[in-house]
């Protein structure tokens, strides 16, 4: 990465601002997913150990640049003291007076969190006093933000025009690092796994994947409007009309490249997605007009895990089917354990397909989870993350 690390700038004694993701699951005012916060901590104890006068920084929620306790950060604090195993201080806004205050009353090594970032409508405009404002508060920009890296926002990106050095902390290297070796420079053959609901939000993940992959596996919901563009009947089940053209477009393509994609070849079928009971499995060309089909069949799973088996490099992003139901997650935990299985490297982003390897105990398997979702998708989108592109070169 050519970027500027953070064990490549002077921390003894400075004022470094830490822009992490702790947009965590809360419930009743506690954390319920440590995963950010611990993500976090690397680029944090080092920077305490280094001696630095060390200003946490993050947004929680969407709380529309309002102030507005459910999404206090506040809430974090206890849980991020713990993960620590130090005491953290904690102050009730992110710029003004208080703030510079208890910045100036740090000592080295000491850690302060700030309030929620997006309390202030700025924030989200990428506003240049309020950037300027965060800049005030330190000498040193650090981002390790990944989950939040595809926002370009006042303390994101606007923050580093205004501080001399902005570098990236561990999470943010660690996660592009991945990314690339995956990507951008892969153990072949590359094969990517693609789910979810709509091909309409995949579109440009699957068109930029196929000029780079060996194998493409497509499932979930979205696998219905290209089986619908290869001619078969769909049943009940989600079509999306108006990109018939685009899914034959990427068909197209991989067969022009020699790309070898995998559809479901059949199907578990019930009245709903809520059932507690399967109807049927049938194949993809008998998909039943009454019904729905809530996940990919046996002989889909199979032949998607013996798809996977020659690949060097596994890329997943998105479920096989509504695996929030336990009679629907077969599909997904069939993918889930090839990876866990394999010995390529196995990188998986994107929140649900997260949450189906963490429901499957599966997480310590995998080389790498990202902890971004929306950062994740625009890496597979092919797009530049405005987090990352703001920081110093190194
Ligand atoms: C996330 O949870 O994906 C990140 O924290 C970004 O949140 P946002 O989509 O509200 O910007």
């Amino acid at each position: 990465m050519n970027k500027l690390s953070v064990d490549q700038v002077e921390l003894k004694g400075k004022r470094v601002f830490i822009r992490v993701d702790f947009n965590v699951p809360l419930e009743k005012g506690w954390v319920t997913d440590v995963t950010r916060i611990d993500a976090a901590l690397p680029t944090i104890e080092y920077a305490v150990k280094e001696g630095a006068r060390v200003i946490v920084a993050s947004h929680l929620g969407r709380p529309k640049g309002k102030v507005s306790p459910e999404f206090s950060l506040r809430q974090v604090a206890p849980a991020f003291s713990e993960r620590l195993g130090r005491k953290v201080n904690f102050v009730e806004d992110c710029v003004g007076d208080k703030v510079k205050k208890a910045v100036n009353s740090l000592g080295d090594g000491d850690v302060l969190l700030l309030e929620n970032l997006r309390f202030h409508p700025e924030e989200e405009k990428n506003g240049e006093e309020f950037a300027r404002a965060l800049a005030s508060l330190c000498d040193v920009y650090v981002n390790d933000a990944f989950g939040t890296a595809h926002r370009a926002h006042a303390s994101t990106a606007g923050i580093t025009q205004f501080v001399d050095q902005s570098a990236a902390g561990y999470l943010l290297k660690a996660e592009i690092e991945y990314f690339n070796r995956s990507l951008s420079n892969p153990e072949r053959p590359l094969a990517v796994v693609i789910g979810g609901a709509k091909v309409s939000t995949k579109l440009t993940v699957l068109n930029h994947l196929i000029d780079k992959c060996d194998i493409m596996v497509i499932g979930g919901a979205m696998a219905f409007t290209f089986l619908k563009a290869m001619g078969m009947e769909i049943g009940g089940n989600i079509l999306e009309e108006e990109m018939i053209d685009n899914v034959n477009g990427v068909m197209e393509k991989a067969k022009k490249k020699g790309v070898k994609l995998y559809l479901p070849v059949d199907f578990i079928v019930a009245e709903s997605i809520d059932s507690h009971e399967v109807t049927d499995v049938v194949t993809s060309q008998e998909l039943p007009k009454g019904l729905v089909a809530p996940d990919i069949g046996p002989a889909s799973a199979e032949l998607f895990v013996l798809a996977l088996k020659p690949a060097r490099t596994i890329i997943w992003n998105g479920p096989m089917g509504v695996f929030e139901n336990p009679h629907f997650a077969t599909g997904t935990l069939a993918v889930a354990k090839a990876m866990a299985k394999s010995t390529a490297l196995t990188i998986i982003g994107g929140g649900d397909s997260v949450k189906a390897v963490n429901k499957a105990g599966l997480s310590g398997k995998m080389s790498h989870i990202s902890t971004g979702g929306g950062a994740f998708l625009e890496l597979l989108e092919g797009k530049t993350l405005p987090g990352l592109s703001a920081l110093t070169d190194g």
